[in-house]
């Protein structure tokens, strides 16, 4: 195994299990537990879906580092889709699962990444670099270029790539294709995500009914 391979191998080894129980079954559980109680505050009843099943099953694997995951254990995952099928929901309840585990593990949406920027919030800018699970909602719904008193700065791209150089793990969920990433943030970042993360479709229909 390569060197490079196997840091990787070691940090996102010590990020994600920390502190851990590792049972795919108990991750599952926990993950469509906390869907029904995001759920239950919009007053709404979890719909039970075969592909939203097979969705979560994916990332409890990838977080209990099972065998039986078909991607890469050492990658992060992005969750791809139309609109309304449930990527949001399945990502909030994910970061939830991995903070009731001990990890520390951090969901935002691009738009509040972008306003970290855009007032030059070092800290909190400086924090989601560092922490363990990155969870990014909706990549590629704005316009990536915030200008800070006449500065041009690209907040996504800026966080992909510390992240990319650290061997953190980055979960992100958007819409674009990956012609359209490329488009938007350049075949630079593309690639780095392509090498950070586990790319899985969810398809169906929207839940938003
Ligand atoms: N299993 C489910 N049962 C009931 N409602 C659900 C379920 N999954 C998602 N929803 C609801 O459906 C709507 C769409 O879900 P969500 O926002 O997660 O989709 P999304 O794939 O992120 O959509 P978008 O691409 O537009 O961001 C939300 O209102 C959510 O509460
Ligand atoms: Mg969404």
């Amino acid at each position: 195994m390569a060197v490079s391979q196997l840091l990787r191998k070691i940090s996102t080894t010590q990020m994600i299990r920390s502190n851990m129980k590792s049972d795919v079954a108990w991750v599952e559980n926990d993950i469509l537990n906390n869907m029904k109680i995001i759920l239950s505050y919009r007053h709404k009843k979890f719909i039970p879906n075969e592909l939203i099943n097979k969705a979560v099953q994916y990332v409890s694997q990838w977080i209990a580092f099972d065998d039986w995951f078909v991607g890469d254990l050492y990658k992060g995952i992005m969750i791809r889709g139309s609109v309304g099928v449930g990527k949001t929901l399945i990502m909030q309840a994910t970061t939830a699962t991995l903070q009731h585990m001990g990890s520390k593990a951090v969901f935002t949406h691009i738009s509040d990444l972008n306003e970290l920027y855009r007032q030059e919030d070092r800290e909190a800018i400086e924090n989601l670099k560092h922490i363990n699970v990155l969870a990014i909602d909706d990549v590629g719904m704005y316009a990536p270029i915030v200008n800070v008193y006449g500065n041009i700065i690209n907040p996504f791209d800026d966080i992909i790539d510390f992240r990319y150089r650290q061997n953190k793990a980055t979960m992100i969920t958007t819409n674009l294709t990956a012609e359209q990433i490329k488009e938007m943030f350049g075949l630079r970042t593309l690639d780095r995500l392509r090498e950070m993360c586990n790319d899985y479709t969810l398809t169906g229909k929207s839940m938003r009914a």
